[in-house]
């Protein structure tokens, strides 16, 4: 019981110490839904200098702002859309970033110079407290260096980023792949990023649209073709060089479950094939495989089809800077 209480007293001051830290211009690395985040004041522009430093991110990379109200939205952004209103009704909290017309309070470090600011209220406690209790809007990356994997518990960004003022620990993310990114035009939303949310649950809202011949403006590194690196060669099944690799060197990403014998090591990520599940564990198995002694990893595609498209999004910038 005392150390039940003691383990309580210990988390409440930490986020209180967290909070302060925010205020204060420091990183905070913190838990969301998605993947962690490594966070600071987005309204202080130094300490969002700071994020850029300690990741090694371009300066043309914008940044997710976190908010906990939709008074925080109305005062980041400008327009009063009320498709914006529709969506968070629907989706927020939740895996759902949305880019809108920025205010004059957002720096314009925070969105690399442009006329947009990317905004999300993440579905997690933790998370939550911390933007209520610091009372700033949280500017927040993945706490990952700049193109590697994301972290999805606190031991993955010590491993990438101890140089962070805090860690705060808490739920595990439960979507563990980022947020889908959505712009808004008058003819409806545009997808910047897939993740968890799809296409068919957000046109249930908002209707679809995608510019055909329209050159992509805005470069979301979320769109870079490489990004999400794991420290060693990562090759899908079908590519003709793994069948050249020996497999007691490998560790396998499996899918179907077939075929999985002779390997180094084997992660299954969804016994039933459920995509969900798949896509939960699939940075943490890949942190897994990148820490083991196995020298190449190497995936099985899923099918390509709701959030199997997000998942395969990831995996192929995993492997982009491996293809020929
Ligand atoms: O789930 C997530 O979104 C996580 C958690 C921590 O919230 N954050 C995350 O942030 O994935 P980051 O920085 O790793 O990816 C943010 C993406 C980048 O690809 C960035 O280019 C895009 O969001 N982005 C941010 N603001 C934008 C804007 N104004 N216009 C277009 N893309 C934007
Ligand atoms: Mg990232």
């Amino acid at each position: 019981m005392q150390l039940i209480i003691q383990q309580i007293m210990s988390d409440i001051s930490k986020m209180e110490l967290a909070a302060r830290y925010i205020r204060e211009g420091k990183l905070v690395a913190f838990p969301t839904d998605t993947v962690f985040g490594l966070g600071a004041n987005a309204l202080d522009p130094l300490a969002v200098a700071r994020i850029f430093e300690v990741k090694e991110r371009p300066s043309f990379d914008p940044l997710i702002v976190h908010v906990a109200s939709m008074e925080d939205v109305d005062r980041l952004s400008i327009g009063g859309d009320e498709r914006v209103y529709r969506l968070a009704e629907k989706f927020w909290p939740g895996p759902l970033t949305m880019v809108l017309p920025k205010s004059a309070l957002v720096p314009d470090i925070v969105t690399s110079g442009l006329p947009t600011v990317g905004i999300r209220m993440p579905d997690h406690q933790t998370a939550l407290e911390l933007l209520r209790l610091s009372g700033c809007p949280i500017a927040a990356p993945s706490a990952n260096k700049f193109g590697r994997l994301s972290p999805t518990s606190p031991q993955h960004v010590q491993k990438q980023l101890p140089e962070v003022d805090l860690i705060l620990e808490g739920e595990n993310p439960r979507v563990g792949i980022e947020s889908t990114i959505i712009s808004l035009n008058q003819e409806g939303f545009e997808i910047l990023r897939h993740g968890i949310l799809t296409r068919e649950e957000i046109e249930a809202v908002v209707p679809f649209y995608s510019p055909e011949d329209q050159q992509q403006a805005v470069v979301a590194p979320g769109m870079l073709k490489s990004h999400y690196s794991p420290g060693k060669p990562l090759y899908f099944l079908d590519d003709p060089r793994s069948s050249q690799l020996p497999r007691q060197k490998a560790g396998l990403l499996s899918f179907s479950g077939k075929d999985i014998t002779g390997y180094h090591s084997v992660i299954r990520l969804s016994e039933n094939n459920d995509l969900k599940e798949y896509a939960v564990n699939l940075f943490a198995s890949i942190h897994q495989l990148e820490d083991s002694h196995a020298e190449f990893i190497l995936v099985e595609p899923v099918p390509e089809t709701g959030i199997g498209i997000a998942i395969m999004d990831r995996l192929r910038k995993a492997a982009y800077q491996y293809r020929q």
